[in-house]
């Protein structure tokens, strides 16, 4: 075995809940809770102490998002009007946790495109836009999980969490300090999404994801060399979520709104599209590569306005559905997995010497490029 210290992807993996909520499911659910509001609150409503909350609608969220679907690990509780949030049993500390749990699913089936038997494995990420807990990492659970001898630990880049773990793996190939490293995204997104605001209700789904990014003179035959990686950060409050162990004591924030994901959707929008484009016509320059060149982008999965706008400005025309794959029809906005889940099913089609551009881009705000080409 020769090290070539060049970092190439062998080899992608993806866990998919079973259970879908579709768009008519998820606004009826959410009309019944209104109704029940309103009615709980006429009195206040009619006094004008307190206002009629308005019914969502399937027409607005297809057209505003293009979702039509999501994957949720905990269907019932979020259709019911009366809970609006996923709910499950507390496991105890000897049993998998969830996120480690369906972040093994997805990790075992890139291990297994690959070839690749566990042991060989360096190194393992757990890169998600949110943890199950502060520590012991997700990331040592899946390890211990696979039987890796070597170190694990946790990232959160918000929806930038997997290109960002992509090149921090790809860097410890740079560096001689692992030939092999797994990039695994549990988004678990049902838990930090507001099901009862109209606004976003309609967002997110649950995934899992796994990357695994490996010295070129170890990986399988095909694979994807990393041409190059970008990350870009810049603060933003347009995006955000509250929720941290240290406001957990105060009783009234238990279950607020402000815990939860909130963002400014039409600003995100008009802010990120052009910092996003710009950044990939630019590292397209410094790889000497001419973006229009690129056989197929795959982006982050948040709405599809952006990813029409984003892909146009780097194509220099209007992407079509093979250029630009989405996969937020079936799985809404799946945070740091989206771009992953655009890739792991919509690449074996592509040709040797084909080149392209996984995209993240989100909370922080984040972004992230990885530009790669098929060898076979
Ligand atoms: N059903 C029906 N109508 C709704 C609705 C719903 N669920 N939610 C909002 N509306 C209404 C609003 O009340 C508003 O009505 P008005 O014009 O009478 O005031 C109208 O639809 C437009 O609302 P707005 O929030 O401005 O919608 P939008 O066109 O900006 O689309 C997003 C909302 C979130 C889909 C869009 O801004 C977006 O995708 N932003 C990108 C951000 C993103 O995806 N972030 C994810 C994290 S990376």
């Amino acid at each position: 075995m020769q090290l070539t210290h060049r970092p190439v992807i062998s080899s992608t993996g993806l866990f998919t809940p079973k259970e879908v909520i579709t768009n008519e499911e998820l606004v009826a659910s959410f009309n019944a809770f209104v109704d029940r509001h309103n009615a709980k609150n006429a009195a206040a409503i009619a006094a004008g102490t307190a206002e009629a909350l308005s019914h969502s609608s399937v027409e607005f969220i297809e057209k505003a998002s293009g979702i039509k679907a999501r994957h949720v690990m905990a269907k019932e509780p979020v259709l019911d009007p009366a809970t609006m949030s996923p709910r499950w049993e507390e496991r105890t500390n000897d049993e998998l946790s969830m996120m480690a749990e369906i972040g093994l699913a997805a990790a075992k089936q890139a291990l297994e495109r690959a070839g690749r038997d566990a042991g060989d494995v360096d190194a393992v990420l757990c890169a998600a836009s949110n943890m199950e807990r502060p520590y012991p990492a997700m990331a040592i659970e899946i390890q211990q999980a696979l039987g890796i001898d070597g170190f694990a630990f946790d990232m959160n880049v918000a929806c930038s969490s997997a290109t960002f773990g992509i090149q921090t793996a790809a860097d410890y190939i740079r560096a001689g300090h692992a030939k092999s490293v797994l990039v695994v995204s549990p988004e678990i997104t049902s838990g930090h999404l507001n099901w009862r605001d109209r606004d976003s209700h309609f967002i997110f789904g649950d995934v899992a994801t796994a990357v695994l990014v490996e010295d070129a003179g170890i990986a399988p035959e095909t694979h994807w060399e990393i041409l190059g990686t970008k990350l870009k950060t810049v603060f933003s409050n347009n995006i955000r979520n509250n929720f941290g162990f240290l406001n957990r004591a105060a009783p009234e924030n238990a279950d607020g709104a402000d815990k939860l994901f909130v963002q400014e959707g039409r600003k995100v929008f008009k802010e990120v599209v052009p910092m996003v484009a710009q950044m990939i016509v630019d590292e397209a320059e410094r790889l000497a590569m001419d973006p229009a060149s690129l056989r197929r982008l795959w982006l982050h999965q948040a709405n599809a306005g952006m990813n029409r706008l984003i892909a146009q400005r780097v194509l220099g025309h209007e992407a079509n559905d093979d250029e630009s794959p989405t996969v937020l029809d079936t799985y809404g906005n799946t945070s740091s997995a989206g771009s992953i889940i655009a890739f792991h099913l919509n690449s074996d089609d592509l040709k040797a010497g084909d080149t392209g551009l996984i995209c993240s881009f989100g909370a922080g705000y984040s972004a992230g490029t990885v530009f790669v080409r098929k060898v076979a």
